[in-house]
C-alpha cells in the first residue's frame, strides 16, 4: 500500500539518487524526482507503481522551479553536486547557493524532514572549491531549515560508480595506471545502497534531526591499495605510476582544457587533485560524527560488491572461467 507521504529528491536521477528513489519506493512513498530534464529520466519511474514516482522539472538556480518541485512534500533530499564546473555550472552556485535555495524553499513551504548530501572533506578551509563549498553549503542549509541531517559520504561504489568503473575501463587500455600523490591519500568506500538506505532512515528518524553522519565502509584503502584491487579484480596487470602532486596538477589542467571541447568531461582537475591531498576517510576534517552504525546498517564491503560489476573489464568478461565447450553448451 502506497502511503501518503510524498518525498522530493533532488539529483533522483544521478547515480546515488536512484538508489535513493528505489529506496523510498520500495518503502510504499510517493516519490517527486527534481531533475533539470524530465524526458531524460523516465526510466525512474518503473521502480515504483504506477503513479508512485512523478518527475518534475527543477534547477537548483532557479528558485521558483525549486518552490514547485517541493509544493505538497512532507520530506526532501537533496543530492546535487558536481566534481567539476562547466558552463554555468559552478560549485558556489550548486553546493553553496543551491543548498541554500533548496532548505529556505523546502522551509517556507513547510516541509518536515530534510536530508542534505554533502562529502567527507567538506571543510571551510579546504584547499578546493569542491571541499570549501560542500562546508559553506552545510552552514546554509543549518541557517535555513530547522532540524534538517547532513550525511557526508566517503567515496560511494555501486554497478554505476565513477571510481571503481573508471580505472577499470582505463586498465583495458592503458599501460599504466596513475597513482597521484604517490597513491598514499587513503578511502573509505561505501556502497550506494548504504548511502541510500542512511538518507532514507535519517529522513524519518527523529533521532537524526540536526546531525552530521559520515557514512565510509568497513574498511580504509590507501589509493594504491584500491588500484592494486581493481587490478586483481580485472585480472590485468599494469604498472603503478607514481605522479607526484605538481606533475598531477599539471594533468588536472589538461583535463580542463580537454573538458573544454563539447561532450568531453575532465579525466582531472587542479580542484581534484587539490582534493586528493587529504584523506577522505571518516574523521579525516573532525572528528565524533555518528556513522551508518549509529543508522543501524551494516556496511557492505568492496570485496562483496565490486567483482559483480567490474567482471565486464576482464578479457572474456564473465565468460572468463568458462572453457569454449561450456559457452556453448550453456548458450544453446
Ligand atoms: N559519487 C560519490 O562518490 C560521492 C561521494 C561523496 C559525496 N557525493 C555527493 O553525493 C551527491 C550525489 O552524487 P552522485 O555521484 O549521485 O552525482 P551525479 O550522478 O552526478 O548526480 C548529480 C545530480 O545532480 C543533478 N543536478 C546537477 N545540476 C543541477 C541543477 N542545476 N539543478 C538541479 N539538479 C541538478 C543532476 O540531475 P539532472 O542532470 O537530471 O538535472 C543529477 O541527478 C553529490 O552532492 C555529491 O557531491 C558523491
Amino acid at each position: 500500500m502506497l502511503r501518503d507521504e510524498m518525498i522530493t529528491v533532488f539529483g533522483g536521477s544521478g547515480f546515488i539518487g536512484r538508489y535513493v528513489v528505489r529506496e523510498l519506493a520500495r518503502q510504499g512513498y510517493r516519490v517527486r524526482v527534481a531533475t533539470r530534464r524530465p524526458n531524460l529520466a523516465y526510466e525512474l519511474k518503473p521502480m515504483g507503481v504506477p503513479g508512485q514516482i512523478q518527475l518534475a522539472q527543477a534547477n537548483l538556480r532557479n528558485k521558483a522551479s525549486v518552490a514547485r518541485a517541493v509544493e505538497g512534500a512532507s520530506g526532501v533530499v537533496n543530492l546535487v553536486g558536481i566534481l567539476y564546473e562547466s558552463g554555468g555550472q559552478t560549485f558556489s552556485g550548486l553546493q553553496e547557493r543551491g543548498a541554500r535555495t533548496v532548505a529556505e524553499t523546502a522551509s517556507e513551504a513547510g516541509v518536515k524532514t530534510l536530508v542534505h548530501i554533502s562529502a567527507i572533506g567538506a571543510d571551510p578551509d579546504s584547499p578546493s572549491q569542491y571541499g570549501q563549498t560542500k562546508a559553506r553549503g552545510e552552514r546554509a542549509v543549518r541557517e535555513a531549515f530547522d532540524g534538517a541531517t547532513v550525511l557526508r559520504p566517503s567515496i560511494v561504489f555501486g554497478a554505476e560508480d565513477a571510481f571503481f568503473n573508471k580505472f577499470a575501463d582505463m586498465a583495458r587500455f592503458a599501460p599504466a595506471l596513475p597513482l597521484i600523490g604517490g597513491g598514499k591519500t587513503r578511502f573509505q568506500p561505501v556502497f550506494v545502497g548504504d548511502v541510500a538506505e542512511a538518507a532514507v532512515k535519517a529522513l524519518f528518524d527523529p533521532a537524526a534531526a540536526g546531525r552530521t553522519y559520515e557514512l565510509g565502509g568497513p574498511s580504509v584503502y590507501t589509493f594504491k591499495q584500491l588500484m592494486e584491487f581493481i587490478l586483481r579484480t580485472i585480472r590485468r596487470r599494469r604498472l603503478l605510476l607514481p605522479v607526484p602532486f605538481p606533475a598531477a596538477g599539471a594533468l588536472g589542467l589538461l583535463g580542463e582544457i580537454a573538458g573544454k571541447l563539447p561532450f568531453v568531461q575532465p579525466f582531472l582537475t587542479r580542484d581534484q587533485v587539490e582534493l586528493l591531498k587529504s584523506d577522505n576517510v571518516v574523521g579525516a576534517t573532525d572528528e565524533g560524527h555518528p556513522t551508518l552504525a549509529d543508522l543501524g546498517i551494516d556496511a557492505e564491503t568492496i570485496e562483496s560488491v565490486v567483482p559483480s560489476y567490474l567482471i565486464r573489464y576482464r578479457k572474456g568478461g564473465q565468460f572468463a572461467d568458462k572453457d569454449y565447450e561450456t559457452v556453448r553448451e550453456t548458450r544453446a
